[in-house]
């Protein structure tokens, strides 16, 4: 199947008779984006689904979008150059938005190095609604932790384009969160994402 290049027209808005606000009054807590940047190896995904499991285990409605898993399936067909890894969080943010009208609170972590296009994903959501969290391990703890042995092929140069090494990250400037994940403890990350969360009313305090 080939895409096809015409846009479609024609189209009109459907408004739902089931909206954000109605799920959040039935389900007692609101819905938000956890963004969770860093480089590879910095503990994004560790963190987030750490986060995912304390908030379902209150029984909260909640979704992780996992950057290796997502590239099995919705982005198999990008690669890691500059405009791939643009369009990848292109979706993610897309479908990042319908998490958040669906009332589920959706915790994305991609490496998204890039500021600009973590900054589009941000503006397509209310103020409030996109909370960037940066797993700010240093580049050398990662590189020791290598866990998928990927930092070991970037330095010899089997793999081209690789964050940190052949590939910039922009760090984020004005986060809502900054966790230095190469030295914290993950519960007390996770207490950290907690609290935030309570603090801003998403989810309750008890
Ligand atoms: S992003 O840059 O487009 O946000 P994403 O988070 O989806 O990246 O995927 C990153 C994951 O793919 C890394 O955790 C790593 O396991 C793997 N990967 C493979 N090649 C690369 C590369 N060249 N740069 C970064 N990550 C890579």
């Amino acid at each position: 199947m080939t895409a096809s290049t015409t846009k479609a027209t024609n189209i009109v808005w459907h408004e739902a008779s089931v909206d954000r606000s109605a799920r959040a009054d039935k389900r007692g807590h609101r819905s938000a984006i956890l963004w969770f940047t860093g480089l590879s190896g910095s503990g994004k995904s560790t963190l987030a689904n750490a986060v995912n499991a304390a908030l379902f285990e209150r029984g909260l409605a909640t979704y992780v979008l996992d950057g290796d898993n997502v590239r099995h399936g919705l982005c198999k067909d990008l690669g890691f150059s500059d405009a791939d890894r643009e369009e990848n969080i292109r979706r993610i943010g897309e479908v990042a938005k319908l998490f958040l009208d669906a009332g589920v609170i959706v915790l994305t972590a991609f490496v998204s190095p890039f500021r600009a296009d973590r900054d589009k994903a941000r503006a397509l959501v209310e103020d409030g609604d996109f909370i960037e969290i940066h797993c700010a391990a240093d580049l050398a703890v990662c590189e020791s932790r290598d866990p998928k042995g990927l930092y070991a092929k970037a330095r010899s140069g089997a793999i081209k384009e690789f964050t940190g090494i052949s590939s910039p990250y922009e760090a984020p400037e004005t986060p809502e969160l900054k966790i230095d994940t190469g030295a914290q403890d993950l519960n007390e990350s996770v207490e950290i994402v907690i609290k935030a969360l309570q603090g801003r009313g998403v989810i309750p305090t008890a």
